[in-house]
């Protein structure tokens, strides 16, 4: 087997870029605990033949021209591959995988039950205050939240995150709703899940989460208009992506008392968050790490080091994206 140059922008958990030494690639690692800048990306990518690269990498046309024309896969360690330009890699003749498995659905299915938890019993707000000294003997009033038997959640997005979602829904005994582009009868029967139109949804449910991709159609899908159509007093819970919510819409309408809480893994402008969202206490801020699990970050590397030993060794990927590229991916 031909030796291949391999360039990772970060150090991953987990010993599986040991295998690529180990089968005898040429692999770089990039020595900071950070995100590259784009200048330091296209001065390490130039020349090689398999880019691993984090959902803080910026993967465009260009950068791609600027590796050369022997760059052959780009292995994204993420479920979303919204920060990859897809469609210039398949004209490039260069394949995109990535890491969707149970692991990492399962891990953020349950961050979003952990922030609906905390969202609803307010554990965020009342564990800062205990530690502040507030806690002065049980008290009839203090940090009332709300009960979530009986109550309602709207998953818009039943992909295989939004189904695990549903599925542990049932254990509090909710009633679910689900929006997405076609019915899906087998989780209707298998979870009592109900299909509900957008609006529908949005009027009913008592907490609102996101499970969709980061399209053009999704982008901004939560603005004002459509947060103003959310129940009154209701939940926003995001572990998807933050450029699918308007973040300025949901502040006012956080601060209006429109919405009750909300609670983000994700933001539009990621490191940067709203500073007046920092600033709320009927919101739960998490640092993107609904995938931060053992088990899943350790998946993770084994799936995108796996679709570099296939790619190399002349098998197609198991998660490819953009599967139209096979027949005409680049030879060599
Ligand atoms: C995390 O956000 C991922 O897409 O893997
Ligand atoms: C699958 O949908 C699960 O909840 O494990």
């Amino acid at each position: 087997m031909k030796e291949m140059k391999v360039f990772v922008t970060r150090q991953i958990p987990g010993d599986h870029l040991e295998k690529l030494k180990e089968a005898g690639h040429e692999v770089a690692i990039s020595q900071f605990d950070r995100p590259l800048s784009e200048e330091e990306l296209v001065e390490k990518v130039k020349g090689t033949d398999a880019i691993l690269s984090l959902l803080t990498d910026r993967i465009d046309g260009d950068l791609m021209d600027a590796v050369g024309s022997q760059l052959k896969i780009i292995s994204s360690y993420a479920v979303g591959f919204d920060n990859v330009d897809i469609k210039a890699a398949t004209d490039r003749g260069i394949m995109v995988t990535n890491t969707p498995c149970d692991e990492v659905n399962e891990a953020v299915a349950e961050h979003t039950w952990a922030l609906i938890l905390a969202l609803s019993r307010r554990i965020v707000e009342a564990d800062e205050a205990t530690r502040r000294g507030g806690f002065k003997g049980w008290e009839p009033d203090i940090f009332l939240g709300i009960n979530l038997t009986g109550k309602t959640l709207g998953i818009a997005g039943l992909g295989r995150i939004g189904l695990m979602v549903a599925r542990r829904a049932k254990g509090y005994n909710m009633t679910v709703l689900y929006n997405k582009h076609s019915q899906d009868p087998e989780a209707e029967r298998e979870l009592g899940v109900k299909f509900a139109s957008f609006e529908e949804l949005l009027a009913a449910s008592d907490i609102v989460s996101l499970h969709v991709p980061l399209t053009d159609e999704t982008r901004n899908m939560f603005r004002k208009d459509v947060i103003s159509k959310m129940k009154k007093g209701s939940y926003l819970v995001n572990t998807a992506r933050g450029a699918c919510v308007n973040e300025h819409d949901l502040v006012e309408a956080l601060r209006s008392g429109h919405l009750a809480g909300a609670a983000l893994d994700v933001f539009s402008n990621e490191p940067n968050i709203d500073p007046e969202l920092i600033g709320m206490e009927n919101v739960i801020l998490t640092p993107h790490i609904a995938s931060a699990t053992k088990e899943a970050r350790d998946k993770m590397g084994e799936m995108a080091v796996d679709a570099l030993l296939d790619v190399f060794s002349g098998k197609k990927p198991q998660n490819i994206v953009n599967e139209e590229v096979w027949p005409n991916r680049r030879k060599w």
